[in-house]
């Protein structure tokens, strides 16, 4: 006899066989009926018990969320909404779930209590599926870059460096936190931490990427990122998964023509081998979109939305375009704006991003050329020498998704920046080596992996789409 996956035993063509199935009990109906799910597939095997053939301790045990060993034949259904069921023979109970206690009943659990139980709430069809594409869009990722030519390179974790300048970071120590070894003028001494020297987790592999790039061509990262940005919002974590691409010989224009290839390519993965659970998610969508007030309901349904992105063209606009139509805009003129915008240079909030997206074009829009003073230092300046090339991906629902630029491959101009931003050469000598030998044009971007799970499932709080999130204040499990 042999043991299959429910996924297996739902779409096999072999009746009458003999099998044994594990999964979890769903419902128990009638003493009758048990609803099977083992996480293989979003659909539960129904498992049909002659109650007289059992001892009715054994039944007892069996509720909403034990674990079973099920014996049985796979026969063809009798009743409505599946072709196979299994026709019990033995049960063998591998852990009971005591029903007075057992958080996860078979009714519906709203969001927030879930996050509480995010060890258990793996178990409901909403978590079971969004993890399934979460999967399944992290296999994409590497397949679109595997056969693409690309090198997948695992950037250091723990580094000395501030990719992005903005000094979010969590920092990385031995030292005893009460009696930290001090210098003469009472500032801490790093010489006698681990690695003697100041020391944090990645906010980005970006900088070690580019190593990279300029001596395997194109290469791409896929791993942890932290940042100690005090955001509370729907859109950030403290810890999430960045995919950062960077690719020798790219300029801006290359770039964007990957970024968007790329987003179609992972997209169009999913919606041809996710349907189930990309239906299930759709449907659960439109029931909650039923509770909202007509204008905050999304105007395409899930997998309208997904096809519509893969087969239109992003719009490509530049920052200095993009403050003219904010600047006109209705609601910058009714004033409705948080932060209204006055004149060129403005940082964009997520309030514009949306405007621009999902009012004015309706679509995602790549915004690229932005001014030098709110990008990161390494960007690459453009001959006006205020603007550099840098892009950033923006999508509905969502906003950034995707922030990315071509290098400044310059020596004396990067030198040059870096001395304005009062970035120590020291710290990043082995960065401005690589554009002392051999520098050549080159390009990459980074698209943050749970904005992009975010819009393929739909959901729409970035915490129910990564198994155990970290955010300000939380970090149970
Ligand atoms: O725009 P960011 O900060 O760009 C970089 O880190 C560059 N080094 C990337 C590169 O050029 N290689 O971050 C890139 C993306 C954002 O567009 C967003 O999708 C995501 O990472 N991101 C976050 N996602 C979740 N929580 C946060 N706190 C995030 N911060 C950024
Ligand atoms: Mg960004």
């Amino acid at each position: 006899m042999n043991t299959y996956s429910i996924k297996e035993l739902l779409s096999s063509k072999h009746i009458l066989q003999e099998v044994i199935v594990n999964g979890w009990v769903k419902t128990f109906r009638s003493n009758r009926f048990i609803a099977l799910n083992d996480g293989s597939t979003l659909h539960n095997i129904q498992c049909v018990v002659d109650f007289e053939n059992f001892d009715e301790g054994l039944l007892k045990k069996i509720s909403t969320g034990a674990a079973l060993k099920i014996k049985g034949t796979l026969v063809e259904s009798q009743g409505k909404g599946q072709n196979v069921e299994i026709q019990v023979t033995s049960i063998e109970v591998h852990g009971e779930a005591d029903p007075e206690t057992y958080p996860i009943q078979p009714k519906k659990h709203t969001l927030e209590f879930l996050r509480e139980k995010a060890h258990l709430r793996i178990r409901t069809n909403t978590f079971s599926a969004v993890m399934r594409m979460r999967s399944a869009l992290s296999f994409a990722v590497h397949q679109y870059f595997q056969q693409n030519g690309f090198y997948h390179v695992h950037t250091p974790i723990v580094t000395g460096s501030d990719a992005e300048g903005a000094g979010e970071m969590f920092r990385v120590s031995t030292l005893d936190p009460k009696n930290p070894p001090l210098n003469e003028d009472g500032s801490i001494n790093y010489q006698e931490d681990f690695f003697g020297k100041e020391t944090n987790l990645t906010v980005s592999g970006q900088l070690e990427g580019e190593t990279y790039a300029m001596g395997l061509g194109k290469i791409y990262t896929f791993g942890p990122t932290f940042r100690a940005e005090n955001s509370n919002t729907s859109r950030h974590l403290a810890e999430f998964w960045m995919i950062e691409p960077e690719m020798a010989f790219y300029d801006l224009d290359a770039n964007m023509d990957l970024a968007e290839d790329f987003i179609k390519g992972v997209l169009s993965y999913i919606l041809e081998n996710c349907k189930d659970d990309l239906e299930f998610l759709e449907k659960r969508l439109l029931d909650e979109e039923k509770m909202k007030p007509a204008i905050e309901r999304s105007e395409m349904p899930l997998i309208e939305k997904l096809k519509f992105i893969t087969e239109n063209n992003f719009k490509r606009v530049s920052y200095t375009e993009a403050i003219d139509i904010l600047k006109n805009s209705k609601p910058n003129k009714k004033k409705k704006f948080k932060y209204p915008i006055n004149e060129w240079g403005a940082d964009l909030q997520s309030e514009h991003e949306r405007f621009l997206v999902e009012k004015h074009f309706k679509c995602p829009v790549i915004l690229f050329d932005y001014p030098a003073k709110i990008k990161a230092f390494y960007m690459r300046l453009n001959e006006d020498g205020k603007t550099v090339r840098a892009m950033d991906i923006l999508f509905p629902g969502i906003g950034e998704i995707v922030g990315g630029s071509q290098r400044e491959e310059r020596l004396d101009v990067l030198k040059e920046k870096m001395k304005a931003l009062d970035i120590d050469e020291k710290e990043l000598w082995w960065y401005l080596e690589l554009r002392k030998y051999g520098s050549a044009v080159h390009s990459g971007f980074g698209l943050g992996f749970e904005r992009l799970v975010l819009f393929a499932t739909g959901m729409s709080n970035i915490r129910d789409v990564i198994p155990f999130p970290r955010t300000p204040q939380n970090a149970e499990f």
